[in-house]
């Protein structure tokens, strides 16, 4: 069987251990694996790598993607999808492997579609699909965040600083929360529930009566620009503030242990699914199981917020 396997998307810690368990993987099961640079770019421009054993060496532990991604606007067209699935069966490739987000899922849905046997492992650091309780590179994410503001914490205790920060998720809170439980934020932002700054500016003032005199607030993108948030915070409580926007530094880095495991079990997973012939499938943990769904299914499903968690994260860090 040949397989291809491929990164979409935003690029998420732990795609290239997830790579090495689908080359890995493949060859063991006797398969001929290619891996496709860019993305679905890779297959309109016929971007193909053969892998052997050796092409993943030394890439668990790496952060990035080692086949590169990209977000590609052609292969979503007719035209472009004609050219993909033409592309493919001159290869005479049995089975893609893709590794990314929603968007990236989505692809390996139509290629499937299509005749080309299709699976999607979900790597995203937004861990925003709904069907699984993780997603590639989350945990990661969650560690820099959490890194991140200790260290931020630190210089606004000294300073008797109020910091709002910005965290990644696109319109997922997920990351604003579990970095916020873990760096005991003062308030958490998230785009899922509603929010009041006249709430979250009493909740200053109470604690700076208690004499607490440094708060750190934590804004997930999808709400708002935690400069906006700043300057509404700034109207309402005269308190000094600094605005730090954690951005990219969220996706890079090498993943942690929890991320290599899990990329590397989702990915057997796949391989397991294009081995016995089953496309359009989305590999997922499930009450801690690996398992897998089917893709448009799991796309049709909205995520649930943690409220529970982000109720006691607030009790907590009062
Ligand atoms: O999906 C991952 C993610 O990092 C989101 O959290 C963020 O909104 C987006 O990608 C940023 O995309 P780009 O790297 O294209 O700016």
């Amino acid at each position: 069987m040949k397989i291809a396997v491929l990164t979409s998307g935003g690029d998420a810690p732990g795609m290239n251990a997830a790579v090495r368990a689908v080359v890995r993987k493949g060859i063991f099961n006797n398969c001929e694996v290619f891996g496709v640079r860019e993305g679905f770019r890779g297959i309109l421009t016929e971007d193909f790598i053969p892998m052997q054993l050796g092409s993943v060496a030394d890439v668990i532990q790496r952060g990035g993607t080692i086949l590169r991604t990209a977000r590609c606007e052609e292969f979503k067209t007719p035209a472009g999808m004609d050219k993909a699935i033409a592309n493919l069966r001159r290869r005479e490739i049995d089975a893609v492997i893709v590794i990314g987000g929603d968007g990236s899922i989505r692809g390996a849905q139509a290629l499937n579609d299509r005749g080309i046997l299709a699976v999607a492992v979900p790597g995203t650091i937004d861990n925003d699909i709904a069907a699984t309780e993780v997603t590639i590179g989350f945990d990661t994410a969650v560690n820099t965040a959490c890194n991140a503001i200790d260290k931020i914490r630190d210089t606004a205790a000294s300073h008797q600083r109020l910091f709002i920060i910005e965290l990644m998720g696109r319109n997922s809170g997920a990351i604003a929360l579990a970095a916020g439980l873990a760096a005991g934020a003062e308030s958490i932002i998230v785009p899922e529930l509603p929010y009041d700054l006249d709430e979250v500016s009493r909740r200053l003032e109470g604690s700076r009566r208690r004499g607490k005199l440094h708060s750190i607030i934590l804004v997930a993108e999808g709400v708002a620009s935690a400069y906006e948030i700043a300057a509404e915070l700034k109207k309402r409580t005269n308190q000094d503030n600094r605005v730090i926007v954690l951005g990219h530094l969220q996706r890079g880095g090498s993943p942690t242990a929890f991320d290599r495991i899990l990329a590397s079990r989702m990915a057997s997973e796949a391989v397991d699914l294009v081995l016995a012939g089953k496309g359009g499938r989305l590999v997922v943990v499930q009450n801690g199981r690996y398992t897998h769904v089917d893709i448009s299914s799991a796309l049709a499903q909205k995520a649930v917020f943690d409220s529970e968690a982000f109720e006691l994260a607030k009790i907590l860090s009062i």
